[in-house]
């Protein structure tokens, strides 16, 4: 499975990237906001970082304005991804940028006839929210479910990129289902690390030894 970053924060996306964990990061107008720079500055700075795929959203709605976005946003970088809304004029931009060879995500799925349609239009990843399905008591595994069986049924080639990830729980529940790649903010793929039973145990072993009065170095 692939881990994705949902970011532009560049510091936070270096540092996983140093530890081998980031095969691409995922960014949208909100997280560009909370960047507080400038678009193409800092989208240009993380596909220098990173080799996998750098998802930038489109702001327009209307598809020919679209497609101008994305041709523009696709000259930063070979690895740009350009990131789509799952609306009719997002499907028409898609076909058009997808059949030019360029990387689309299309974004802000959350039904699987939704997904059915942006692989039918050509793109590279569907991006389902877990987590905005929860806040409304939906079920956002069971979506991820539905589109993997979908896919799997018709070898559509699309990758489930399993977006608005919130939890370590959800990680693992888009991994036992077969989601190609999640995307998640950088503190929950830290928190994957973590366990209550590490920490106790590397407690004692910390005791244990300090009582030998031994050194390895
Ligand atoms: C995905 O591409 C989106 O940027 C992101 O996962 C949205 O997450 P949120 O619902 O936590 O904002």
């Amino acid at each position: 499975m692939k881990f994705f970053v949902d970011t532009a924060d560049t510091q936070a996306i270096s540092d996983l990237n140093d530890l081998g964990m980031v095969d691409g990061v995922t960014t949208n107008p909100s997280l560009i906001l909370k960047s507080g720079r400038n678009i193409l500055e800092v989208t240009k700075e993380i596909c220098g970082i990173v080799d996998g795929p750098v998802s930038a959203e489109v702001v327009a709605l209307e598809a020919e304005a679209m497609i101008a976005e994305g041709r523009k946003l696709a000259e930063i970088a070979p690895n740009i991804t350009v990131k789509l809304p799952l609306t009719w004029d997002g499907l028409k931009a898609c076909k058009v940028l997808s059949g030019e060879g360029k990387m689309v995500n299309v974004t802000l799925c959350f039904s699987a006839n939704q997904a059915l349609l942006a692989a039918k239009a050509g793109a590279s990843f569907i991006s389902p929210f877990i987590g905005r399905l929860d806040d409304i008591h939906l079920d956002g595994m069971e979506l991820i479910q539905d589109i993997r069986t979908i896919y799997d049924n018709f070898d559509f080639q699309t990758e489930i990129l399993a977006a608005s990830i919130r939890s370590v729980n959800h990680v693992q529940d888009a991994a036992l289902i077969g989601a190609d790649v999640i995307t998640a903010p950088p503190e929950v793929i830290k928190k994957l690390a973590t366990h209550p039973l590490t920490d106790k145990g590397l407690e004692q072993f910390m005791s244990d030894w300090a009582k030998t009065g031994q050194n390895i170095l």
